[in-house]
């Protein structure tokens, strides 16, 4: 049977094999998805085995999507706009190397969020890897002004420059943001998920009227970016489940050819609904 899996260090968590495999069932596509455990110093190596025995596929996730980009021989434009690679497709003989992470962004605030980024003020929050792998496409959406504010200014710069022949992105000191206003704020930052935003890491009142705070990370309570958000007023607020079964569509897609419908698996590990 064809297999693929999610590789990462840890990866027991991951709900990937739970969403890929339902998307086998619902489109009738016979597969094996499993969970991949690389040493950290073993990826290249468990990928190669993993090949050897008819893998096709695999999703990667931390802290690996740098070596997958650098073992990627073919990658797509947004693989390198985000320079790592969160999907990896066997062609037969090398890996094509992609990273679906900002069309599952995008697909999730506009079609389940029914967010319009274009004509917007945006803001996200970070400038590591994260923000890397959805800056470009939240551009392509051809928002008003795409901000990027982060703790370290100079890493900032070097992704809005990285870009800036795509669209409006722009460098913004955390401190230039008071008294400015914003309609989308993602924060893409690593803050841990036990944590509080610490007092003052963020100026008050970014938020716009009706403004959505989205947070990359999800949990099955609000996140501390999003408790954040609820104290500063923000209107509307959605974790990162939607955009992790959203890129997860998108690697299926990729893969096997078929566009797997998310609605049902967004019910199935969220059953309430809602953020
Ligand atoms: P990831 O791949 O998750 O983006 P990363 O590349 O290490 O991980 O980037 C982490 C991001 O979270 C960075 O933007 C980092 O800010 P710095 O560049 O200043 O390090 C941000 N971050 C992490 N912890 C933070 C904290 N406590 N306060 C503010 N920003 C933080």
């Amino acid at each position: 049977m064809d297999r693929y899996a999610i590789i990462g260090n840890p990866v027991a968590h991951s709900k990937s094999p739970l969403i890929q495999e339902a998307f086998a069932r619902a489109t009738g596509q016979r597969l094996r998805y499993e969970r991949l455990l690389a040493p950290l110093d073993g990826f290249a190596a468990t990928v190669q085995t993993f090949v050897e025995a008819n893998g096709l596929g695999l999703n990667v996730t931390i802290p690996f999507k740098l070596q997958a980009f650098a073992l990627a021989r073919e990658r797509s434009a947004r693989a390198q706009s985000a320079r790592a690679c969160n999907t990896l497709a066997w062609r037969g003989d090398h890996w094509f190397g992609d990273n679906t992470d900002g069309a599952g962004v995008v697909r999730d605030l506009t079609r389940n969020l029914g967010e319009t980024i274009a004509g917007r003020n945006v803001l996200v929050l970070g400038a590591g890897g994260a923000a890397r792998g959805i800056a470009g496409a939240l551009l392509a959406e051809r928002p008003l002004r795409l901000a990027i504010a982060n703790r370290t200014h100079a890493k900032a710069i070097e992704l809005a420059a990285q870009l800036e022949r795509d669209g409006p992105i722009s460098a913004a000191p955390l401190g230039s943001l008071s008294g400015q206003q914003f309609d989308i704020i993602i924060n893409a930052t690593s803050l841990g998920l036990g944590t509080r935003v610490p007092a003052g890491l963020w100026p008050h009142r970014l938020f716009a009227a009706q403004a959505l705070a989205y947070d990359l990370i999800y949990a099955d309570h609000a996140t501390p970016f999003l408790q954040w958000a609820r104290d500063e007023g923000a209107a509307r607020t959605a974790d990162g489940l939607g955009m992790l079964i959203e890129q997860a569509a998108e690697s299926f897609y990729l893969w096997r050819g078929v566009r797997p419908d998310t609605g049902p698996v967004f019910r199935m590990l969220r059953p309430g609904g809602g953020s």
